[in-house]
């Protein structure tokens, strides 16, 4: 039965199949379906985000094993010379498994190395060479030709890589110092060009490492079809390189880029600036708006881009970043935190303002109020508005939301900050104006304001609320600080009884 299934089928299936677990029963099924199983399981290994148990990871980076198998007699040799003991790793194998490679993750094969080679370095071998190396230096320089061999090996045979990831976590900085320059010369291997062409995705968030520019250079020049990039910047080079990158491409549409220092960021400006008409999605992390000012031609609009999350980026408030604010006219969502004193008030106003009706999503948490002008720019003009979330209200605030007649509400999230207030007032005040189409309500309490209000006026509410039908739908969440939770807050089981009485859902989640 099971060989009825079409071969297309069957891997759009197997596509969405989750566990590897899944994967590998799969794969018993027949030898149809392995050969279909076998190419999905082995993008896997380098494609997936690697986990840090090291009993997973040990068990994971048996690929090694695998990859070795697969090199021809002349690599073999090589590593043998060098002295790895290659009698767990018999040549030829079944399958070409690296020509099932489609993502890579630079850090995945980092670090399984780190894992496997012990286990295969040639005693013998060692105790002979060993002169003044320590052993740690044996080991990098066997990872080194290992790393290399099996990149070449990947190279060689995958057809083409669609996403490529240099993620930097912390602990794996220093190995990638080692592998930096092995990194940064992938593209002197012949056939990476054609490998590389058909990227889609590129994360590069590690920290600055020179070795690893001719990668950047080399990847300008080979793609400009990438779709999604996620970058770190750091000193300056880099970012001059990461910049032309960005400019070179021809349909980016989710762009990420975090910065560290304060720079000058300006080429990164104008790379995303050349990508108006394509962007979807934006999201800036402390760049800082330096010479923007300097920059006289019109910006243009951003005809596609419908997300933009700026996270403490400064300069925004420089005059000259009103005409960015107002190339956002297709907006749908729209993020902008900021932890520091003199948010850019005016940079945040005219894009509600040039956005208006379209935007359906709004997240602010400005240090450490919403002003006066921000929040009236929110009810003039964001009316279609279905999420809402806005830190430190004031009550006043959380009445006029409700006031406003924001037919498409949808979920609204909001804390009022240090504000002692009266709860049950509010609450009470909420009731009389909820809007009809308000399904979730989350509530932030910390551990200085936990605006306790009585289970009575949570009745009131909720009468209030489930008059304006939906039922069923609703829900209440309650959001406790950690230092609250540490305090055991817990709303009454009074509370939890009318809930239940109106059938809502509740729920209680942590900041
Ligand atoms: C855009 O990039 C972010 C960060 O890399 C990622 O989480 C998200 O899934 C991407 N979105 C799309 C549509 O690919
Ligand atoms: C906003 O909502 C109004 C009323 O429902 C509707 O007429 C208008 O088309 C909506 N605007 C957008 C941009 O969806
Ligand atoms: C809210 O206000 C309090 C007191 O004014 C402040 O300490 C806190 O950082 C503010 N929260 C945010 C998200 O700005
Ligand atoms: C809105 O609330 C619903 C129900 O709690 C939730 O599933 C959904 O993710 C929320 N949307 C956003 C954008 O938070």
């Amino acid at each position: 039965m099971a060989t009825k299934i079409s071969t297309e089928l069957l891997i759009m299936i197997l596509n969405n199949v989750q566990s590897t677990q899944d994967l590998y029963s799969s794969f018993l099924v027949n030898r149809f379906w392995c050969k279909v199983t076998v190419p999905i399981l082995w993008e896997l290994p380098l494609g997936q985000e690697c986990c840090t148990d090291d009993k997973k990871l040990r068990k994971k980076a048996l690929c090694i094993r695998t990859y070795i198998s697969c090199m021809n007699t002349h690599t073999r040799t090589l590593l043998t010379q060098n002295g790895l003991d290659l009698s767990s790793s018999p040549p030829q194998t079944t399958f070409d498994y690296p020509s099932f490679t489609h993502k890579f993750i630079v850090n995945n094969l980092v670090n399984f190395i780190s894992k496997y080679l012990p286990q295969i370095i040639d005693p013998d071998q060692d105790n002979c060479n060993i002169g003044d190396e320590t052993y740690e230096e044996i080991v990098i320089n066997k990872s080194r030709i290992l790393f290399s061999e099996i990149c070449k090996l990947i190279i060689d045979h995958c057809t083409y890589l669609d996403s490529f990831e240099m993620t930097g976590a912390k602990c794996f900085s220093r190995n990638f110092l080692d592998y930096g320059d092995l990194i940064g010369s992938i593209f002197k291997l012949s056939g990476a060009s054609k490998v590389f062409k058909k990227l889609e995705s590129f994360t590069s968030t590690i920290e600055n490492n020179e070795q690893i520019y001719p990668l950047y250079e080399s990847l300008k020049l080979i793609c400009d079809n990438i779709l999604n990039m996620d970058l770190k910047l750091d000193l300056y080079f880099q970012v001059q390189l990461l910049a032309e990158l960005i400019s070179a491409q021809k349909r980016l549409e989710n762009l990420s880029i975090g910065a560290k220092y304060y720079q000058d960021y300006n080429s990164i400006f104008r790379a995303i600036i050349s990508q108006k008409e394509t962007l979807k999605c934006l999201r800036l992390n402390f760049l800082i708006f330096h010479h923007f000012e300097r920059k006289s031609s019109p910006i243009g609009r951003f005809t596609s881009l419908q997300e933009l999350y700026i996270e403490d980026c400064h300069g925004l408030h420089k005059w000259n970043c009103l005409s960015l604010a107002a190339a956002f006219t297709q907006l749908s969502s729209f993020h902008f935190i900021y932890t520091y004193k003199g948010y850019p008030q005016k940079f945040i106003v005219k894009i509600l303002e040039t956005a208006n009706e379209n935007l359906r999503n709004i997240r602010l948490s400005l240090y450490d109020t919403i002003p006066f002008d921000i929040f009236s720019a929110i009810l003039n003009y964001c009316t279609n508005i279905t999420e809402l979330t806005l830190l430190n209200l004031s009550s006043e605030q959380v009445i006029a939301i409700f006031n406003n007649n924001f037919n498409e509400l949808r979920n609204f999230s909001f804390d009022c900050g240090m504000e002692r207030i009266d709860a049950d007032k509010l609450l009470c005040q909420m009731a009389k104006n909820v809007p009809e189409s308000l399904e979730t309500i989350e509530i932030r309490m910390n551990y200085y304001n936990p605006w306790i209000f009585s289970a009575d006026d949570l009745r009131k509410f909720f009468e209030g609320w489930c008059r304006k039908g939906r039922e069923g739908n609703k829900k209440i969440i309650v959001k406790r600080s950690e230092q609250l939770r540490r305090s055991r807050f817990k709303l009454s089981d009074e509370h939890f009884k009318v809930i239940k009485e109106y059938g809502l859902k509740s729920l209680y989640l942590m900041n």
